[in-house]
């Protein structure tokens, strides 16, 4: 594949789709070809599954339903969205992808990582982002940010704790692929974040010569 991957991850209040506005008007300020999109998400189908995830009428869905309808969003975006722009040559950029599965169902959730790998292996074949923005900040502020802007959907409404245990699988997993995932602290301001996001985003693609 010629293109490349890009995810940007955190927790709820991250300004992660903000952000990923930015870094795309960036690239295709550079005459790149972008393609920004999202998990839950991307497609007609994965908007559908999103708004099943994210309602408040499913309260009571069990969480290895959600578990499936996440990797049912993103097997459906990774075949209709992911894999046709990176042949083309595109930088796709998404708002989540499956870090957030390890980091929300597995760490927050509890469910065995091991099951989480396994049906991470069918529905994605192993794609993985070349680079992973992991923007961080702490969960209070986080969640008070999302509460100013009247952001309030089914998972936001988890209370704090579980919030931390998100935060804290996201953090595992940056310590453990060091080279693909990289943490941008983002209590800064909006255009400092952005700033540290496209030194990161221009040196890879810099490197990686594509
Ligand atoms: P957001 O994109 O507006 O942050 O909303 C997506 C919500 O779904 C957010 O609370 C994180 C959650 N989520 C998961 O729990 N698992 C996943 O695999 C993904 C992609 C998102």
């Amino acid at each position: 594949m010629k293109g490349v991957f890009i995810s940007i991850e955190g927790i709820e209040g991250t300004g992660k789709s903000t952000q990923a506005g930015l870094l795309a008007e960036h690239l295709r300020g550079q005459g790149l070809p972008v393609v920004q999109t999202l998990e839950p998400g991307g497609t007609p189908i994965g908007l559908k599954i999103r708004e099943l995830l994210l309602s408040l009428e499913s309260a009571g869905m069990d969480s290895v339903v959600e578990l499936l309808l996440y990797n049912a969003s993103r097997v459906q975006h990774i075949r209709e969205v992911i894999i046709p722009a990176l042949g083309r040559g595109a930088v796709v950029i998404t708002d989540r992808f499956s870090d957030s599965t390890v980091a929300y169902q597995g760490f927050g959730r509890g469910i065995d990582l091991k099951l989480i790998d396994s049906l991470d292996a069918i529905g994605t074949n192993r794609l993985r982002p070349d680079l992973t923005i992991l923007l961080d900040i702490d969960v209070e502020t986080g969640l008070m940010r999302n509460r100013h802007i009247n952001k309030r959907d089914r998972l936001e409404l988890e209370d704090v704790r579980f919030h931390e245990e998100v935060r804290k699988g996201f953090l595992r997993i940056a310590a453990g692929e060091p080279d693909r995932i990289r943490i941008v602290d983002c209590s800064t301001g909006v255009e400092e974040v952005h700033r540290r996001i496209s030194v990161l985003a221009d040196d890879f693609i810099k490197r990686s010569g594509r």
